[in-house]
């Protein structure tokens, strides 16, 4: 029994470990928000990590929130990522978490927003700062140098932020007839725009131009301005329903700029890191402007890519079905050979214990025969149990059962066994008849007590007494194969070596 938990133990694990399949880079995303612009990222974060296969990629969002962000990178650095990539929410206030990881000898990408720590292995982005500047100078050709603007900036201490503002003011200063009337506070949501707006005690009136720091920030101003003659500009430029491309088109925006997302580069820069390979410390990704001139085409175009990655995620869908079916079938084979090991280890532990219970049997059978003292029985009782023999097998069954006539039967048939044992040419009949039983009821008694066939028996007895005779007297190999009954010394030798595992020579010489 214990052989065989053992064996079925050793399956489970073989099974177990061949359905396992960990991923060879596990990467940790760490974004600081959640919106539609996070959302295309993370899906092209993981069509990349899809397309580099043996890529796990593990992903937290912050929601704006510093605390939360450095919660979840100090935990993503638990789990045991291999590379962390992070957009920080705020200069300052994640770099702790990012160095911690970094000490631990993880690599880090920050990517689109800065920390003010130099520890990280590399920086992807666009341009802020030129962003900023290029829509100043736009606004500023769309005025004709002359006009108020308004700037509402995203969240504050965010890198992005920052720039952009930077990049606006340093434009504006060649056109000092431009008046920033008023630079607004928002966090990157639309909700936060109009806040601003409705909040601000100064004069928003006469406005021209209003340069939101993103779309949706943009957008709000909008809501919160009214749509009268002011013109709004923003960032992140998507494409899609909503997006800030379909916005500038449908009029909506005046102009957007694209903030490339391009999740699928960054993991490739990762994958770069992590093999070993040459990357750039430092990538600035292309961006453009979006205006109402370039809006369709540009959305045209977007539309064109965005229905061939719906095709390409299909056909991701499908062959990861296929695979899963495939995963599927190996385990059910895995289970299929499983079951046949594990019965062929019963069929062969079910022979062994036979084979043993026969050897017993054939053991307890000589001892039984030759070696135990039966029973002493009476006459009358002996001459009982002969009678017995005679009536039918349920009745040899019960005799076989009661241990006294079992004994004197042993004693008889050993009696008569021994008194032939010279005689070569005894039968099962002759045997029998000795017993005055008819040969089939010999047959059946002896096989139910012994279960071994009384010609079996004969030849053990032989054996045996042939064995005693080698040990005790100074008789050849010949003349004790003609005392026990056997014709052909040949055939003794060769039942003796069966018997007792050696040949009668070797019994003489040890
Ligand atoms: C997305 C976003 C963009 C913006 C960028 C600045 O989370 O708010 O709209 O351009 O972050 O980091």
């Amino acid at each position: 029994m214990q052989k065989l938990n053992l064996c079925v133990i050793i399956i489970l694990v073989v099974l177990t470990s061949c359905s396992q399949s960990g991923k060879r880079h596990k990467i940790g995303v760490s974004q600081c928000s959640e919106d539609i612009w996070r959302e295309k990222q993370n899906a092209e974060l993981r069509m990349g990590a899809y397309l580099q296969g043996d890529v796990e990629l593990r992903f937290a969002a912050a929601y704006d929130s510093d605390e939360r962000q450095v919660q979840q990178i100090d935990s993503l650095v638990a789990t045991g990522i291999d590379l962390l990539i992070v957009a920080p929410n705020q200069v300052a206030t994640i770099s702790p978490a990012i160095d911690r990881a970094f000490d631990k000898g993880i690599p880090v990408i920050v990517f689109e927003r800065k920390t003010n720590s130099q520890k990280f292995t590399a920086f992807i982005s666009a341009d802020n700062y030129e962003m900023g500047r290029l829509m100043g100078e736009y606004i500023a050709s769309q005025l004709h140098g002359k006009g108020r603007v308004v700037e509402i900036m995203g969240l504050e201490g965010s890198s992005p932020a920052i720039e952009r503002h930077n990049g606006f003011a340093d434009a504006l200063k060649n056109f000092p007839n431009i008046e920033v009337v008023a630079t607004l506070q928002g966090d990157w949501t639309e909700e936060s725009a109009v806040k601003a707006v409705k909040d601000y005690q100064g004069d928003l009136n006469n406005i021209d131009f209003v340069f939101g720091q993103n779309d949706r920030m943009a957008m709000g101003a909008r809501i919160a301005l009214g749509t009268s003659t002011i013109k709004y500009c923003g960032i992140d430029g998507l494409p899609g329903e909503n997006g800030g491309i379909q916005l500038v088109r449908d009029s909506l925006l005046d102009a957007s700029y694209i903030y490339p997302t391009h999740g699928d580069q960054i993991i490739d820069l990762a994958i770069r890191i992590l093999e070993g390979k040459p990357y750039e410390k430092e990538t600035m990704m292309m961006s453009a402007l979006v205006t109402r001139d370039n809006a369709k085409v540009l959305l045209m175009e977007s539309e064109e890519i965005m229905r061939q990655s719906a095709h390409l995620d299909q056909l991701h869908r499908k062959a990861d079905g296929y695979l899963h079916e495939l995963d599927t079938q190996r385990v059910v084979s895995w289970l299929a050979i499983g079951v046949v090991v594990l019965l062929i280890v019963i069929i062969v532990l079910f022979y062994l214990y036979h084979l043993r219970r026969i050897t017993l049997q054939k053991e307890r059978v000589v001892n039984t025969l030759w070696d135990m003292k039966p029973l002493v029985p009476s006459v009358n009782q002996e001459t009982a149990v002969m009678q017995e023999e005679t009536s039918d097998s349920n009745q040899e069954q019960e005799e076989h059962d009661d241990p006294a006539a079992t004994s004197l039967f042993i004693t008889r048939f050993k009696e008569v066994v021994e008194a032939r044992l010279d005689d070569s040419d005894v039968s099962v009949e002759d045997l029998a008849a000795d017993m005055n039983l008819s040969r089939v009821q010999l047959y059946r008694k002896v096989k139910s007590i012994t279960d071994a066939s009384p010609v079996e028996l004969l030849r053990t007895a032989r054996l045996k007494k042939a064995y005693q005779m080698l040990l005790t007297t100074d008789k050849s190999v010949s003349e004790v194969a003609y005392a026990v009954g056997f014709t052909s010394p040949s055939y003794f030798t060769k039942c003796f070596k069966d018997e007792y595992g050696k040949v009668p020579g070797e019994l003489r010489s040890s």
